[in-house]
């Protein structure tokens, strides 16, 4: 109902099904070509010099997609102290400003639909429908924190002053913000985690990931374009030796990380470490995520959302599902419809529409999913095993979508970040050692379960504290504003992204009580 949502809808994207929609798309991404330029750090509007790194396409391993400039450690001092100089002005300025910048930003982003396909597709390789989905949540992120922003930091929230005093609650900005991104969600997760920021009235230092510069960079410019002062919002172009000294600087007033949890880790320690104010730390990162199918699922559902949950994106989600608990009773069944539906996956070219899987990020992604899967191979656990593109393709990064049958849950204890799904049969008395075995991991992010049984899915709920459950559906693909997303334990600190609780973590509560 209208009245949930306010003003705001989230973006309705491109039905790529649609012949009409879909063909000039297609040539308009043809039309923006495959160079996409230098991307340098960006302080005070200015691209930073140094020596540039060549990057080429995970596509086809060979086309030259732009270069990089990494940051040395005089550039980040330098983005920082730009930074730091813009907060002032930024901060001082009216929530309404801040959330006009974004709504811009997001009209902008939904104008430039083939310029972020084509670089997503080049840089990240994402397919079309990735592409798509992703430009939107970019898109949804930008409004709903706007939105937030009106909420929360238009005016100080009367407190009851049953004394007679008044009491005023406000949120200010804290400062400058670090916004460190990965390289699977380059533009949504990079561009949520700066609007949230910029929002709540913090100057940002927004960081990509070292394989996705490219698009980070049209993403900043864009939200200058839009109105976010070219001081209150630095990028920088760098690897984690930049993001180690980025978190070091004594400047920064806060960090918001998306990544793996052992960085998580890292960026922990490194704050801890840190003389000075206690600098908050929101950390999303990965998943061990299961899903538990019991013998009333429906075989012909469960297979359909098994496939999108493991293989889509290229397993390139920290949502996506890794470890598949299926009741023995109908355990043969499930795998058979499984395996012949990974067989039908077209893996390729993510421009072309009828590419199912795009490839992995980098060479060094795809050998440490090839130690994983042979390790099984040697075991005799690979049950199937797809294939690779080749001709043009050859030079890419990809992998075949693999399906592999553990013995046990604890023959997995770590994200295997690709397309590689793991099968354990369980006995129906066993489903309390399931639930142990998931909660034994530590990850909590996200949680499948197929089961017709209402007992039963309660059961699993109240024991497992994972941030997002998905019953009788897919498991990836939280929609902003609606499943608002973000886990526990290993996988990340919260507050939920796209939630109602995320912008007030970014910004300081200040009680002003005046004696009338
Ligand atoms: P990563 O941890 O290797 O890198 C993430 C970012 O951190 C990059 O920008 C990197 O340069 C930077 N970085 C690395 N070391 C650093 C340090 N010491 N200090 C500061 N910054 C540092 O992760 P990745 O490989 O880019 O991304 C994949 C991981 O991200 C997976 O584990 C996935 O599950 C997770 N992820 C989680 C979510 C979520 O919402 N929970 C979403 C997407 C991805
Ligand atoms: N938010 C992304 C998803 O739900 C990671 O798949």
């Amino acid at each position: 109902p209208a009245d949930l949502f306010g003003a705001r809808r989230n973006s309705r994207g491109v039905e790529l099904a649609d012949e009409q929609a879909l063909e000039p798309l297609l040539a308009a991404i043809a039309a923006v070509g495959s160079d996409f330029g230098i991307a340098a750090s960006i302080i005070d509007g200015a691209d930073a010099a140094g020596a540039a790194r060549l990057l080429l396409s995970p596509v086809d391993g060979r086309t030259e997609i732009g270069r990089a400039v990494d940051a040395d450690a005089e550039t980040v001092r330098k983005a920082v102290a730009s930074a730091a100089e813009g907060f002032r002005a930024w901060s001082a300025a009216p929530a309404e400003t801040r959330a006009a910048a974004l709504e811009r930003a997001a009209d902008l982003l939904e104008e430039r639909l083939p310029a972020f396909l084509a670089v997503l597709a080049l840089e990240a390789g994402k397919t079309l429908a990735d592409g798509v989905a992703e430009v939107r949540e970019a898109v949804d992120f930008c409004r709903y924190y706007a939105a937030e922003a009106r909420r929360l930091f238009a005016a100080p929230v009367a407190m009851p002053g049953p004394t007679g005093e008044e009491n005023r609650l406000a949120y200010r900005g804290r400062g400058v913000f670090a916004t460190i991104a990965p390289w699977n969600f380059p533009l949504a997760i990079f561009v949520g985690q700066t609007a949230a920021a910029l929002a709540a009235g913090n100057a940002v230092v927004a960081k990509p990931a070292e394989q996705t510069p490219l698009t980070g960079a049209m993403a900043v410019r864009l939200l200058h374009e839009a109105g976010v002062p070219a001081s209150a919002l630095a990028l920088l172009v760098g690897d984690g030796t930049a993001g180690a000294a980025l978190t070091a600087d004594p400047r920064i007033a806060g960090v918001a990380f998306t990544g793996s949890t052992d960085t998580a880790f890292a960026i922990n320690r490194a704050l801890a470490a840190k003389r000075g104010p206690i600098v908050p730390l929101i950390a999303e990162t990965g998943g061990l995520n299961a899903m538990i199918v019991d013998a009333t699922a429906l075989g012909e559902q469960v297979t359909d959302d098994v496939i999108t949950s493991a293989f889509r994106s290229a397993g390139q989600r920290c949502s996506a599902l890794r470890l598949l608990f299926v009741q023995d009773d109908v355990a043969d069944h499930m795998i058979d419809l499984v395996r012949g539906a990974a067989a039908e996956l077209k893996v390729g070219d993510p421009r072309r529409p009828d590419t199912d899987v795009g490839p992995i990020i980098d060479r060094e992604q795809t050998e440490k999913l090839a130690v994983h899967v042979a390790a099984w191979q040697g075991r005799g656990g690979v049950l199937f095993s797809g294939r690779t593109p080749e001709g043009e393709l050859a030079g890419g990064t990809y992998f075949a979508p693999t399906v592999i049958e553990l013995p046990d849950a604890a023959a997995l204890d770590r994200e295997v970040f690709g397309p590689v799904l793991h099968v354990v049969r369980y006995k129906a008395k066993d489903l309390d050692r399931v639930i142990g075995d998931i909660a034994a991991s530590g990850y909590g992010l996200t949680l499948g379960i197929h089961s017709r049984i209402e007992a039963t899915v309660k059961r699993i709920v109240e024991r497992l504290p994972v941030g997002n459950v998905y019953v009788n559906r897919n498991m990836i693909g939280a929609v902003v504003g609606s499943q608002p997303f973000g886990g526990s334990g290993l996988s990340g600190t919260g507050p939920k992204a796209g939630g109602p609780n995320y912008l007030a973590r970014f910004a300081l509560e200040q009680v002003v009580s005046i004696n009338t």
